[in-house]
């Protein structure tokens, strides 16, 4: 449970009805829901968890890629997982943006995220810490081989 939403409430029981039903028939005919639209308290917390999750999950995705950029075996190659990390680090860059205006109602902000993150409270799955010896990204030369066979180079 993320520390910084512990006040927060938690569902929608002490939503307005009236803001309630508008929502409801915005989603009904398929509108756009911006952050710093009225939305349900649950909707909303339950936002933040989705995506500052996934913003996270870009990031620690993109640490381990990093590390196969210097075992690339030619400069195209190098640039093109240069490439990747860098999408992925612009991804989690994004959704981190997105929470962060989500989360502006309560007056917190990603710094509140990250200590609650770093400081173990926030609990998250981490796979990103076990060894890779191939890239499997689905992107790059690693991925693919020689022969363009997924797992050609599995153990190169
Ligand atoms: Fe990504």
């Amino acid at each position: 449970m993320y520390h910084f939403l512990e006040h927060q409430i938690a569902d929608s029981s002490n939503d307005d009805p009236a803001l309630y039903e508008q929502f409801m028939k915005k989603i009904e005919r398929g509108d756009k829901i911006e952050a710093d639209d009225w939305m349900p308290e649950e909707y909303r917390t339950t936002l933040i968890k989705l995506i500052s999750m996934h913003g996270i999950s870009e990031i620690m995705g993109a640490l381990p890629e990093k590390e196969w950029v210097p075992k690339a075996p030619s400069l195209e190659r190098k640039l093109a997982i240069m490439a990747k990390v860098q999408d992925e680090m612009g991804h989690g860059q994004l959704l981190l943006r997105v929470t962060e205006d989500l989360m502006k109602p309560y007056a917190r902000n990603r710094q509140h995220l990250m200590e609650d993150l770093l400081s173990g409270r926030l609990k998250f799955h981490n796979v990103f810490h076990m060894p890779t010896y191939t890239c499997r990204c689905g992107h790059c030369w690693l991925a693919r081989g020689r022969s363009g066979n997924y797992f050609a180079n599995k153990h190169a």
